[in-house]
């Protein structure tokens, strides 16, 4: 065959897969609108869906799991092509999932795990969260250095499983640097008014936040909600306090472009695009994706240019 007529078939090949795929129905079963992060990750979603023709059924289960269960089972019986579920939990979920299994949708989970077995879902797409925690962690134990470092953590939705490995992996970073001790850690539920009010009580709680030497948060939201409070309590957060979060979103950069922030280590919201391209293979001819579809976790400090990395993401959607 030649290139001309190769790259003509290979065309003709994308374009009837794109046009099968067109006029899927796809159901999305959000956790809500929780952090700055989740905001961005349904209008990347909801762009994705849009851009290659699908019908997306969204529904928004206000950080509860019943919510989402009942969503799911609606999925079901509507006889959607496909689930998207973002758990909020990581437990709980065996029967819903069997529902969709014997009803043949794929379920591909986007951004957090599930205790479930893995044959009740296609695929998750998602980060190492447990690789997130220890970045952060490696980050604070290289920039102390020897000094004595007592630390808040703000722990993310209880039984989440983001809350469970990032703590895990930032324990794990810092095991064996004895000068560095996680001194009061609480949920804040990924949300910035949480974080903010946990924070005043670890400030309260911590010679008005003098005993503190970093903020650990388990998202950037609470974090940014934690800036907050270190200001009203008179200290200069990023300076006199450290801050340490995750999911590297604009409000986040501003505060480390203001030096008011250290650290964060990214998780992309674009957890469709990867979704859509292993659901269209699948939906083409079976093929199965890898059981995990791992995104990158990139760490940024105050020398990666924060006020252009806010700058590039300003619009997202975030
Ligand atoms: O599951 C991903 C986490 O959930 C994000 O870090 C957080 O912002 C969100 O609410």
């Amino acid at each position: 065959m030649t290139k001309t007529l190769m790259s003509t078939v290979a065309a003709l090949a994308i374009s009837a897969t794109a046009a099968m795929a067109e006029g899927e129905t796809v159901g999305f079963a959000q956790i809500g609108s929780e952090s700055g992060w989740r905001a961005a990750e349904t209008t990347l979603t909801r762009q994705q869906a849009e851009d290659r023709g699908y019908q997306l059924q969204f529904s928004d289960a206000q950080q509860k799991q019943e919510n989402q269960i009942a969503a799911i089972r609606s999925f079901v019986a509507q006889g959607v092509d496909a689930i998207l579920l973002a758990p909020v939990v990581a437990t709980g979920w065996d029967s819903v999932l069997e529902e969709a299994k014997e009803a043949e949708i794929p379920v591909v989970l986007l951004d957090r795990q599930v205790d479930s077995s893995d044959d009740l879902y296609l695929t998750a797409v998602g980060s190492n969260l447990v690789h997130e925690g220890e970045v952060a962690g490696q980050w604070l134990a290289e920039t102390v250095g020897d000094k004595e470092c007592r630390i808040v953590e703000l722990q993310g939705t209880t039984g989440s499983s983001p809350a469970i490995d990032r703590k895990t992996g930032f324990e794990n970073a810092i095991k064996g640097h004895d000068n560095l001790e996680i001194v009061r850690s609480q949920t804040g539920d990924f949300t910035r008014a949480q974080g903010k009010e946990v924070m005043e009580s670890f400030l309260q709680a911590e010679n008005g936040g003098k005993d503190i030497c970093a903020l650990y948060a388990h998202n950037d939201d609470m974090a940014v909600g934690a800036i907050q409070a270190i200001k009203e309590a008179g200290l200069k957060p990023g300076t006199d306090i450290l801050v340490v979060s995750i999911d590297a979103v604009p409000d986040l950069f501003q505060a480390m472009a203001a030096g008011e922030a250290n650290a964060t280590v990214e998780l992309t919201p674009n957890m469709a695009g990867p979704a859509f391209d292993a659901l269209e293979a699948y939906w083409k001819d079976g093929t199965m994706p890898e059981k995990f579809i791992q995104t990158e976790s990139k760490l940024y400090t105050q020398s990666d240019d924060p006020q252009g990395e806010y700058d590039r993401r300003k619009d997202l959607g975030y």
